[in-house]
């Protein structure tokens, strides 16, 4: 089978370098991926929500399955877009239609989604313009720190944790009235702030049946110790340590299964992974946020520690048939280190040479490619996250070492690393 992957980062390398190694993926195309994945397969200069581009695409390259990576095309209707053309409606497409897409696309769709369905997350209210004078007095009397969302997509910057009411009030001013994040802040979730300690669980389902892969903790701030700006995602651990069976199982009972049979009892066609966003509080397990796609830099642990043959899922989930397959994951540690360019998450240059990237790795030892391109003969910088170096060890520790030992002979210029990725285990 033929088979085209859309998107352009460290999760898009991970999942292509995971689908080629299935007997039954014969070509893979990416649209547009990097230089990592031109390894893997046919890049195609595709931009990920050119449906028409990536129609043509799959005719002319006879594709049988699409894997949508990113969540911009889930959220503006790729599936949708697919279904209704007599061409392409038999494609099947890895990830929801637009309307499940909201799970990830609106703060308030999802908030509302868990209380119907009962699913623990913490307390919340939500405001637009027609009821901000009331949002202001729930502001005045809410505890604190106060978490602000905008609804809607906001590049990951759309959520502030406020240690003040002052301070609450002046940005919920700012972005219900002032459009601070655009049209996604028109209306804002306010939310109980919850204390504790976060990881990232994901199901593939076919809207009945799921299976989980294995889960992974992200490291979001640029600095060690966890401290200054959150990006993107610096670097990833897979086990968590503190994810153990009992918290598993009541993460399955209390929140995965009645987020399946949620879209089951409501109708909501999903096909594709479920990012559970959540936080360990006091040792139960609260959702955060969800996502409608594989987490990046998650996906460069999750899917070195899967075993089972990816194409195999996923064909399954599209045929409605995940309750005949079992997932098997490696015991190993896999910890991922993020190399990014200097500046980042603020501005930063883009255009710099890479080398020894190259070079020879032992087995226990992956990279994959970020924000890279080809240029003149050379791979150089496309992003602000570049490179990822993923190993395996016994222990976090054995696999941390290794994966910050081999991205320490990669060079560019201004590159930066955090050198403690998995540093409280
Ligand atoms: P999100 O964009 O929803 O992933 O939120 C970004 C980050 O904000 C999360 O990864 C958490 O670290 C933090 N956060 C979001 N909601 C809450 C909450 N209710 N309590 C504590 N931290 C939160
Ligand atoms: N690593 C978090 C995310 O992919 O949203």
């Amino acid at each position: 089978m033929n088979i085209l992957l859309i998107g352009s980062g460290g999760r898009e390398h991970a999942l292509a370098w995971k689908l080629t190694q299935s007997k039954d993926c014969d070509q893979l195309f990416i649209a547009p991926g990097n230089a990592g994945t031109s390894g893997c397969g046919t890049n195609l200069n595709i931009g990920v929500s050119d449906f028409e581009g990536l129609k043509a695409a799959c005719l002319e390259h006879q594709v049988g399955l699409v894997v949508v990576g990113p969540e911009e095309p889930l959220v503006k209707g790729i599936v949708d877009f697919f279904k209704a053309d007599g061409a392409l409606a038999h494609i099947p497409v890895i990830g929801p239609a637009a309307y499940g897409a909201q799970l990830e696309g609106s703060k308030a769709f999802a908030k509302a989604f868990m209380q119907r369905h009962n699913i623990p997350t913490a307390a919340y209210a939500e405001f637009t313009a027609d009821n901000y004078a009331e949002g202001v007095a729930y502001l005045e009397q809410h505890d604190l720190p106060i978490v602000l969302k905008a609804d809607g997509l906001a590049a990951g910057k759309g959520v502030l944790i406020c240690q003040s009411r002052e301070e609450a009030i002046a940005e919920f001013e700012q972005m219900i009235q002032h459009a601070k994040f655009g049209s996604a802040s028109a209306k804002v979730v306010v939310e109980a702030f919850l204390d504790g300690i976060e990881l990232s669980v994901f199901a593939l389902t076919d809207g009945k049946n799921y299976v989980l892969l294995p889960e992974a903790k992200d490291y979001k701030r640029i600095g060690e110790g966890d401290s200054g700006l959150n990006t993107g995602g610096m670097g990833a651990v897979s086990p968590v340590p503190f994810a153990d069976a009992a918290f598993m199982k009541m993460v399955e009972e209390r929140i995965v299964k009645p987020t399946i049979d949620g879209f089951y009892k409501e109708n909501i066609d999903y096909t594709g992974f479920v990012f559970f966003g959540l936080i360990k509080v006091k040792g139960e397990p609260f959702v955060i946020e969800y996502n409608c796609r594989m987490g990046d830099p998650e996906t460069e642990v999750v899917m070195p520690r899967l075993k089972t043959d990816l194409v195999t899922l996923l064909v399954s989930a599209a045929k409605k048939e995940l309750d005949q397959v079992k997932v098997e994951a490696d015991a190993r540690f896999a910890v991922t280190t993020m190399a990014v360019s200097g500046g980042y998450p603020g501005d930063y240059g883009k255009g710099f040479v890479i080398s020894g990237h190259d070079a020879n790795l032992p087995e226990e030892a992956v990279l994959f490619h970020a924000g890279t391109t080809e240029k003149n003969g050379s791979v150089v910088t496309a992003g602000g996250r570049v490179l990822a170096l993923t190993a395996y060890g016994n222990t976090v520790k054995e696999a941390a070492e290794l994966s910050r030992s081999f991205l320490g002979k990669v060079v560019f210029e201004g590159m930066y690393f955090r050198k403690d990725i998995g540093y409280e285990f």
